[in-house]
């Protein structure tokens, strides 16, 4: 803890499980979730918001977790991928299914928030075009796959989850 920084009461629904903690106010929400709470399928790479490696849904909406400290996001409902497809369900959910089946990563490390923008853009935009991937997928860097596989595997994913709703 930083010298001087007061402790708060932080509150949060993670995954759709009440947690509460003792943490620093400004505790950044990635700090929490890794260290606090060992989910460390939300990654950290450049720490100033530029990557998305260290994505979350806020409310459900894509937030870069290394901009938010804990007063900001405390009481608030927050999706790792850890809760996309709990480790201990059968399946993994079409999204993840997708990235593997059409080659979406290579160290993976971009990823978990990749997958989580493509959450996001599909409950928005059920049939996307590659333009509106193109867009949902901007904070969102990979150094490893030229994209490619990236994009089709969010079209793919589209298609399964249309069949999933019929
Ligand atoms: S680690 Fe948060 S945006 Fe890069
Ligand atoms: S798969 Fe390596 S950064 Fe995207």
């Amino acid at each position: 803890m930083t010298k001087g920084t007061s402790l708060m009461t932080w509150n949060g629904m993670i995954n759709g499980e009440f947690i509460q903690l003792e943490v620093p106010a400004t505790e950044r929400l990635v700090t929490i979730l890794r260290d606090g709470l060992l989910l460390t399928g939300t990654k950290i790479s450049c720490e100033i918001g530029r990557c998305g490696a260290c994505m979350v849904l806020l409310n459900g909406e894509p937030v870069n977790s290394c901009l938010l400290m804990a007063y900001q996001c405390d009481g608030q409902e927050i999706q790792t991928i850890e809760g996309l497809a709990p480790w201990n369900e059968k399946e993994l959910h079409p999204i993840q299914q997708a990235f593997i089946d059409e080659g979406g990563f290579q160290c993976g490390y971009c990823t978990p928030g990749m997958i989580l923008s493509t959450t996001t853009l599909l409950k928005n935009h059920p049939d996307p075009t590659v333009e509106q991937i193109e867009n949902a997928l901007c904070g969102n860097l990979c150094r490893c796959t030229g994209y490619g596989g990236i994009i089709r595997a969010v079209q793919q994913a589209a298609a399964s989850c249309k069949v999933d709703k019929e």
